[in-house]
């Protein structure tokens, strides 16, 4: 099974606050989407391998630790997972970054892909799939899915917040993927909406409606 991290640093509870709250301009919802990004990012990279390194300082050789290597891969699903990429990457400068675009089919209610693009060597690579609202599980389900198929093995996934629906859904599919969240709510709505949520992530995040 795998493990649900919830990030509760008190800083990512502070802005998670005012992503949520309805009067926050659109402005302000990027800004504080970006920063909690970086945030979880430092949580999410805890575990990842060093190697040993020897350095000279200007007064002796010191062994140290660097993390080694071609290592990362943020995946945003589109669109609402772009307004977290800025911020991972304010931190892994170095990761590449693949996207997938899914819709619903209106009749069958299932994601579909219309898009994606992968970092050559993404099979190597330790990769992040980035979408700020975990609602049925069914969209990050379907990226992991579209992962695996193309032979990635190392999956985590990295959201805002999630419903509980879509924890289990994530668990049940893919017990080899690690979950990192910001909040765990309530349920979903009829709509598909997380109560209490913050809304529609990607309308609130590009100003749409
Ligand atoms: N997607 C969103 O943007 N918000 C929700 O509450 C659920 C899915």
């Amino acid at each position: 099974m795998g493990k649900v991290y919830v990030c509760d640093h008190p800083l990512i509870q502070h802005k998670l606050t005012y992503i949520r709250e309805e009067k926050t301009t659109t402005k302000d919802f990027r800004e504080l989407v970006d920063e909690v990004a970086t945030l979880m990012a430092y949580e999410i990279t805890r575990d990842i391998p060093l190697e040993k390194v020897q350095v000279k300082t200007p007064v002796a050789m010191a062994e140290c630790r660097i993390i080694s290597g071609r290592m990362l891969g943020l995946i945003p699903i589109l669109r609402a997972g772009l307004g977290m990429v800025d911020g991972i990457l304010k931190l892994i400068p170095a990761a590449k970054v693949g996207h997938v675009g899914l819709y619903r089919d209106p009749e069958t209610l299932q994601p579909v892909e219309y898009y994606l693009k992968l970092p050559t060597d993404v099979q190597e690579r330790l990769l992040i799939v980035i979408d700020p609202m975990l609602a049925t599980g069914g969209s990050a389900n379907a990226a992991i899915e579209a992962l695996k198929k193309r032979g990635c093995t190392q999956i985590k996934l990295m959201c805002l917040i999630a419903a509980p629906e879509g924890v289990q859904a994530v668990q049940k599919a893919h017990p080899d993927v690690d979950i990192y969240v910001a909040a765990i709510d309530d349920h979903l709505n009829d709509h598909g909406y997380i109560i209490p949520g913050l809304g529609d992530a990607g309308d609130r995040l590009f100003g749409t409606k």
